[in-house]
This record gives C-alpha cells, sequence and structure tokens, in this order.
C-alpha cells in the first residue's frame, strides 16, 4: 500500500464522493407495506436486502453529505417501523419475508413478524440530532428511547443490557466469548441462544430472572448516552464511567450476568466511549495515548481494527465453512468514525486526519467493502457496503463534529467543557506494511 498521505487531496475526496453515491443509489429500497411506506438503504445489495437499525443510522449519518431529504426518509422509515409503545427492530422486513433459510440466524418469533424481537445499539435519537435536528420534537423518537430504557435497563442506573451478542452490531465479538462462549455469534452454538431466548420472547427482564446471560457493554451504552444527550435528557456518562472503566486497563470493559471469570479481549467496543462528548478528559486522553495511538494494537495501517492487534484474539479469518466470523480482527467505518470523533474533540487533529485519509484511500482502491484488513487496507467482506460512506463524514470537516454534534447546552456538566488544544506531539503513522 503506498504511504499514507497527511491529507486527503480533493481529488481523492471527489473520488470517494461519487464511490458513496453511486453505493446510496444502488442499495436504494422503496415501497409501500401493508399501507406503509418505507424509503431506506439495503446495507449490501446482495447479503443484507432488508433495513437494518444500526445500519441506517450510519447511513443516514452519511447520506445527508449528498441527500438530506433521503437522510431524513432512512430514518423516518425506522419510525414508520415502531410499535405503539415505541419498539423499533433490529432488522426489519420491507418488501420481502423473511425466507425460510434465514428463519434459524433470526431473532424473530414467527416466521411472519415484520421485523426482530431484538435490538440493536439505540442511536437513532442521535443520528436525527445529526442529520434533522432536535429529536425532543418529535414524540416518536421520544417514545423509542424510553420504551428501550423500560425494557433493558435492568438495574435503573440508566446503563442497558442485551441478550445476544448480536444486539451489540457486533455478532462475533471476542468480546462475548467470555459470556455467551459456544452460543456467541458466528458460532454453531449460536442458533441454541436464539431457540431458548425465543421462548422468552426475547425479553430481556426474564431472561435475566432465569439466570441466562445478559451483558451491559460499552458500545451499546455509548450509542444510548449519546441518544440521551442529543434528546437533552440526564447523561448516562457518569454511570458508564462508574460501571465498566477499568482504570487499570485504561480502557471500557463490559459487564455480564451471571458474572465472568474468563479474561476479557480488547476489541473497539472499549475505545467506543471515546464519541461520548462528555467523557473526562483526562480519561479519553489515557485512552487515546495508551490505546488508540498505539502501533502495538489499534494505531494500524487501516486503524482501528476491531480487535487489539496484539490481543490473542485477534484473526483475519472471518468465516468457518458457512459461519461467518464479525469482529474479530478487520476494520470497520463505523467503529472507527466513533474514535475519529473522540481524536477530533480532543484535539489530535493530525492523527484524526490520518485516521480519515487511511479509509478514503481504501475506498477509492477498494470500494465500500463491508471491513478492511487493518495492515494492508485490503477490502473484505461483502461489496458496496452502507455505512462505509460514513467517510464521508470524516472527509466533511463539520465542526459539530467537536462535540460529537451534540449541542452545547447538552453538556451541562463541567466535564464537558470544550477541551483544551493538543499538545501532545504527533504520532507517527504506524507501518505496519508486511507483517
Ligand atoms: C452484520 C454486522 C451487523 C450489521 C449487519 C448488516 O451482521 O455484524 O452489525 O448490522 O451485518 O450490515
Amino acid at each position: 500500500m503506498d504511504t499514507i498521505k497527511r491529507h486527503t487531496t480533493r481529488r481523492v475526496a471527489a473520488e470517494v464522493r461519487k464511490i458513496c453515491a453511486v453505493v446510496f443509489e444502488g442499495n436504494r429500497r422503496e415501497g409501500v407495506r401493508d399501507g406503509i411506506p418505507y424509503a431506506y438503504t439495503a446495507p449490501s445489495p446482495t447479503r443484507y436486502p432488508w433495513q437494518w437499525y444500526w445500519d441506517s443510522c450510519f447511513i443516514a449519518i452519511a447520506l445527508r453529505h449528498i441527500d438530506p431529504k433521503r437522510a431524513r426518509q432512512e430514518l423516518e422509515s425506522l419510525l414508520n417501523a415502531s410499535t405503539p409503545e415505541g419498539f423499533i427492530g433490529h432488522t426489519i422486513f420491507w418488501g420481502k419475508k423473511l425466507t425460510l433459510r434465514r428463519l434459524p440466524i433470526y431473532n424473530v418469533v414467527h416466521r411472519r413478524d415484520s421485523m426482530t424481537s431484538t435490538i440493536q445499539p439505540p442511536l437513532l435519537a442521535w443520528a436525527w440530532r445529526i442529520v434533522v435536528g432536535d429529536p425532543a420534537l418529535e414524540p416518536a423518537i421520544v417514545r423509542h428511547q424510553a420504551e428501550i430504557t423500560r425494557l433493558r435497563d435492568l438495574e435503573g442506573d440508566g446503563l442497558i443490557w442485551i441478550i445476544q451478542p448480536d444486539e451489540s452490531g457486533l455478532d462475533a465479538s471476542p468480546i462475548f466469548d467470555p459470556v455467551w462462549g459456544k452460543e456467541n455469534g458466528g458460532r454453531l452454538g449460536f442458533r441454541r441462544l436464539l431457540v431458548r431466548n425465543r421462548k422468552f420472547n426475547f425479553d430481556a427482564r426474564k431472561i435475566a430472572a432465569a439466570g441466562l446471560p445478559v451483558a451491559c457493554d460499552p458500545l451499546t451504552n455509548t450509542l444510548h448516552g449519546l441518544s440521551r444527550l442529543a434528546l437533552g435528557q440526564p447523561s448516562i456518562t457518569p454511570a458508564l464511567v462508574k460501571r465498566l472503566w477499568d482504570k487499570e486497563a485504561g480502557l471500557f470493559v463490559l459487564e455480564a450476568k451471571p458474572g465472568i471469570d474468563k479474561r476479557l479481549p480488547v476489541t473497539c467496543a472499549a475505545l467506543a466511549p471515546l464519541a461520548l462528548p462528555d467523557l473526562p478528559e483526562e480519561i479519553a486522553r489515557e485512552m487515546i495515548e495508551r490505546h488508540v495511538l498505539n502501533n502495538k494494537s489499534f494505531w494500524t495501517e487501516v486503524a482501528s481494527p476491531s480487535v487489539a492487534l496484539d490481543d490473542p484474539a485477534f484473526s483475519l479469518k472471518d468465516s468457518i465453512g458457512p459461519l461467518k466470523r464479525y469482529w474479530r480482527g478487520p476494520t470497520w467505518v463505523n467503529t472507527t468514525w466513533l474514535v475519529w470523533l473522540g481524536l477530533t474533540r480532543l484535539g489530535y487533529t493530525a492523527e484524526a486526519n490520518r485516521l480519515a485519509d487511511s479509509i478514503a484511500q481504501a475506498v477509492r482502491r477498494e470500494g465500500l467493502r463491508e471491513y478492511y484488513n487493518p495492515l494492508t487496507g485490503k477490502g473484505m467482506g461483502t461489496k458496496d457496503f452502507g455505512w462505509s460512506t460514513l467517510v464521508l463524514d470524516m472527509l466533511a470537516n463539520d465542526p459539530r463534529a467537536r462535540t460529537s454534534y451534540i449541542p452545547a447546552r447538552s453538556l451541562g456538566t463541567p466535564q464537558s467543557r470544550p477541551p483544551r488544544p493538543n499538545t501532545a506531539p504527533a504520532r507517527p503513522a504506524a507501518s505496519s506494511m508486511g507483517r
């Protein structure tokens, strides 16, 4: 791979924009189901035909740079799928029904269900804030956020719990190995987990009461926390720090019930809270200095890998036979974008630019792939993948990115004052070529 340039040239940015526009167009799906209109971007034209909750939120954030009206429709389609109580599933089966072949791995109670009964990280309110405006003015969004809290805030401290690894969006991440073991995503046992949770109607309180595993993870809670801030609701960042910050490791960890006794692999989930604009500055700087900019773990040629390079769980093998082993090493653009928001806020401008540029170069060369080899930038996974268009946001230079698009008035705490300019010396780019 060519040595990464410090700043993306206008020519590269224009090429990337064109590539994104083509995928937005090609993956566009529109129609009416039972009288309800929908208009969304399929995550990929082949592998993922339906509307995925967190994909659509990320896609809308990127799409606003090209077509704000369609970006809004993307989010409205999610709201159109909502139950009267405000529940919106992980996958919504607009257009065509769930196929029999996929039934064993989709979290539905009945095949005829219009969406899954599981969630993905609830970032809709935050995405609405970025794409459209104040989500507190939209009763359907307020209802959705309240319903998530009602269903998943199992301990009343504002943090939410997931009942399956795929609810975090990080399906087979090794961070869940100590929690679900052979029933983690990407393993044969996952089907068993699904069948068991189906018996509980995917009800988290009942699952937890039965002593079955549930997890409180930093990525899901970061996105939930950003939605709360976007709505002007009290921050859960202090609760997140209290429960999940591991001072010694300088990272966020996961908590599970029943407790876990195995080592927790270091993954991109541990870095996600960097996107919280009210994360105490000393915590954010420690994470950046010790982990994000560390050549041995997360600062790779095309950063940030889904598992730290020096973690024994790191792997570039993304399948075993027909089983997809996602999130076990390659770089995904959405979690990289969360890190980029943190670098941008803390004033690590050169590093944020380098991150953006390395993704832009990979997209220009390889197209919008589902994920990339963090050492070489080679494209991996499915093609024409929707949320990799988030590269547009990294190239856009929107000043609101400095507070993760949360208005200053929602950041009442002293911790959330604007950052000091960065005085740390810029790190050399990792040279991991040929490893
Ligand atoms: C994979 C990813 C998940 C995503 C889905 C659709 O399952 O792990 O995060 O939502 O694909 O792109």
